[in-house]
């Protein structure tokens, strides 16, 4: 049998270049394994615990479908579908609930940040923190678990989620025998990609570029990149420039090259930005096509997310009915 590897994607917002270098595009290349059964889904349900608007999860979930899909996700190769159509997912979310110590939550970073939050904000340390979002980390171990994943491609803020999912397979494990396999991360080394204001692009510093929006937008966006007031004529270090280091990130090895030259001898700004402009546009106009494509026609998307749900149920009921054998409930 092939290994089992596992993709999980939060819906939050339209991708922006940031998420297309730092997750999209590193998760395609894995896709074109094919020793691997790739499985993809769109964690909605883990976005509940902070979107509470009906209309909002759901043009989020679009989105995000659209834009892996746009971008080269092929579903006749890959499973894509959506976690709340695989309810086996809760069902072992509940069961694995209970095999999860308290204080092992108490320990997971992201609930740790929120209660160091409330601290600082001398607010009570509960404060906005839903049980959903305390128990995060089961849901996550439940979708890993539920299909027996070997591995887990995950950014380095995901590796203790993935710890915690091994943890309670041990757990389970250690009352029932060798039943649910222990997942491995797979660590995405990380580049980092500079935003607007030459920080880590990020929405919570609010200065992405967006991945598939009009020509136009995305223009105006890359102009907004923030540079020093050199005049055009003065010599530029291409290895200080955030320009220069998204550029590097779209271009081919020449045209790096080149304009390494053209900054050392003194180029423009609005001239290097129409340069990244163009490399950047070049690599995402096909996909913008398909993205347009896609969100017009909605039911296609809804057909894919479908059609994978079907066959990671059939994985999914088939693991669970073990689970449930063991625990006495069937
Ligand atoms: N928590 C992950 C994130 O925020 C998304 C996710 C949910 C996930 N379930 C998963 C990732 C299972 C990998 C495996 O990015």
């Amino acid at each position: 049998m092939k290994n089992i590897s596992l993709t999980g994607i939060k819906p939050t917002g339209a991708p922006h270049l940031g998420n297309y270098l730092g997750s999209i595009k590193p998760a395609l290349e894995l896709a074109k394994n094919s020793n691997i059964d790739a499985y993809y889904f769109i964690a909605d349900y883990h976005s509940l615990t902070s979107v509470h608007s009906g209309t909002q999860l759901s043009s989020d979930i679009y989105d995000v479908a659209a834009t892996w899909l746009a971008c080269g996700l092929d579903p006749d190769k890959v499973a894509i579908y959506k976690q709340s159509d695989i309810p086996e997912i809760l069902e072992l979310n509940w069961i694995l609930s209970c095999f999860c110590a308290k204080g092992l939550m108490n320990r997971a970073h992201a609930y740790k940040a929120k209660v160091s939050e409330n601290n600082n904000d001398g607010r009570d340390l509960d404060h906005g923190i839903n049980i959903g979002l305390y128990c995060y980390p089961v849901l996550m171990a439940a979708d890993i678990l539920i299909l027996n994943s070997d591995v887990v491609p995950v950014g380095a803020d995901q590796l203790q989620h993935v710890e915690i999912a091994r943890d309670l397979a041990n757990a389970f494990n250690h009352h029932y025998g060798e039943i649910i396999k222990l997942p491995t991360a797979q660590e995405r080394g990380d580049k980092l990609v500079v935003g607007l204001d030459g920080r880590k692009m990020s929405k919570s510093y609010n200065n992405t570029i967006p991945l598939l929006v009009s020509e136009k937008k995305l223009r105006k966006m890359i102009m907004k990149i923030v540079t020093d007031s050199l005049p055009p004529e003065a010599p530029k270090d291409p290895k200080n420039s955030a320009i220069m280091d998204l550029y590097r990130m779209f271009a081919s090895a020449s045209e790096i090259k080149s304009l390494e030259n053209q900054y050392r001898k003194g180029i423009g700004w609005g001239v290097a930005k129409q340069e990244l402009f163009e490399v950047i546009n070049r690599e995402v106009s096909p996909f913008r096509q398909k993205y347009n494509f896609l969100m017009d026609n909605k039911n296609e998307i809804d057909r894919v997310l479908e059609e994978g749900a079907r066959k990671a149920r059939a994985l999914a009921s088939k693991n669970l009915l073990l689970i449930k054998e063991k625990i006495g409930v069937k």
